[in-house]
């Protein structure tokens, strides 16, 4: 039985105070909270058995390794790849679309067509353009409407032969549009085109099958699933990752070097250079078992009702515009009539309120609706609607303030 207040125990932090007021944590689609668990997992092995990882034989590395690996299959499972090494483990999101971006380099031409939508984070627009740079292929990018939803109707007329790669998110960072990556991947795969859906602000609230959407490659970062920041993965089809060449060269992803040849090693090993982020793999699978535990249905029936009371209670605050209203995660981007919402931001921390002020890495969505930013509360399962009336009573406070 899903209790918050159970909930809210787990996360220390929610305790603290913030400019002598309570902390309000609404910052959640930037940087999810830490559970106890995860924090216990971090001390452990740091305390117990930090080392490096598939390098030695002694008994610490072994132990790291069989975590690492634990993880693995922990993540494999919760997003159902079919095969543990389809899972990569990256530094976050952005890591995993650079890589795949990178090894499209040498498998793209001159005149091939890539397809991004209008509601992408900067991370899944800059690496595409230098892709196109690098190769003279053309990105074309699907409209957005004034309610925050795609213009699915304009993406069917974009796909054609020449359409080689679709970049999505799954949900936007800064409306919180849920898209329907089912309908963008079905018909990009009709024209033979492979698909990567940027999954970091939907893994935290939806589960996703790699294998019932039949993705190509899906991408996430930890941090905003409890984990720790500084990891996260990429999900890719065994024949592709296959496929694609190496991202960066370095230890452990070779088979055999010599100055004259090096053969690389197979996956996920082959995209794995360096030292990884070991202790941050291992608890990236305790952050999933502790999101698991809750239960995905558990968390988007409460982040709903926080979504719906949050919007019925700003709707009601003159001069408030919420932008995106399309069906969506727990995400309220806002402004006021005459405030900037820098100004907003400010005083709201002043009250102990954390939100993102500005573009959220996603200008181009601004651009459309000629804004320099917006606040951004996003809800987390561990939020309430008392703070939901704190935020409230607090913009009025603010506006009392700048008008
Ligand atoms: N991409 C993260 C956000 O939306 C950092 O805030």
């Amino acid at each position: 039985m899903f209790s918050v207040d159970k909930i809210r125990d787990d996360f220390p932090i929610l305790k603290r105070k913030v400019n002598g007021n309570p902390l309000v944590y609404f910052d959640n689609a930037a940087t999810s909270q830490t559970p106890q668990v995860v924090i216990d997992a971090i001390v452990d092995y740091y305390t117990n058995y930090n080392a490096n990882i598939h390098r030695g034989v002694h008994t610490l590395s072994q132990e790291a390794t069989d975590k690492y690996e634990e993880s693995r299959s922990i993540i494999q499972k919760h997003f159902n790849a079919k095969y543990a090494h389809e899972i990569i483990f990256t530094s976050g999101t952005t890591h995993g679309i650079n890589l795949v971006a990178s090894g499209f380099s040498a498998l793209l031409k001159k005149g091939d067509e890539l397809i991004i939508s209008a509601l992408e984070h900067h991370s899944n627009i800059v690496p595409w353009q230098m892709l196109c740079d690098k190769t003279g292929a053309i990105l074309k990018v699907i409209p957005m409407d004034n309610d925050g939803s795609l213009r699915m109707d304009i993406y069917h007329e974009l796909l054609n032969v020449k359409t080689k790669l679709v970049f999505c998110n799954h949900v936007s960072n800064a409306l919180g549009t849920i898209n329907d990556i089912q309908e963008i991947i079905h018909a990009a795969h009709k024209f033979g085109a492979y698909v990567l859906i940027d999954g970091a602000q939907a893994s935290p609230h939806i589960k996703v099958d790699v294998q019932d959407i039949d993705v190509d490659f899906y991408v996430t970062s930890a941090h905003k699933m409890c984990g720790p920041t500084g990891v996260g993965m990429l999900y890719g089809k065994e024949s592709l990752l296959k496929k694609l060449p190496p991202y960066q060269g370095g230890g452990e992803m070779i088979e055999m070097v010599t100055f004259e040849k090096t053969t690389y090693a197979g996956l996920p090993h082959k995209f794995e250079a360096g030292t990884p982020n070991i202790c941050g793999g291992i608890v990236f699978g305790t952050a999933i078992d502790y999101l698991n535990e809750i239960g995905f249905e558990a968390i988007a029936k409460q982040e709903t009702e926080l979504l719906n009371y949050a919007t019925d209670k700003l709707q009601e605050i003159e001069g408030l515009k919420i932008y995106g209203t399309a069906k969506k995660t727990a995400v309220i981007s806002f402004n006021i009539e005459n405030i900037h919402p820098y100004d907003m931001g400010v005083i709201l921390d002043k009250l102990g309120i954390a939100v993102r002020t500005g573009h959220h890495c996603a200008q181009p969505i601004m651009d459309f609706y000629s804004i320099p930013g917006t606040v951004r509360a996003s809800f987390a399962f561990y939020n309430t609607q008392q703070e939901i009336d704190q935020l409230v009573k607090a913009i009025h406070r603010a506006k009392a303030m700048l008008l």
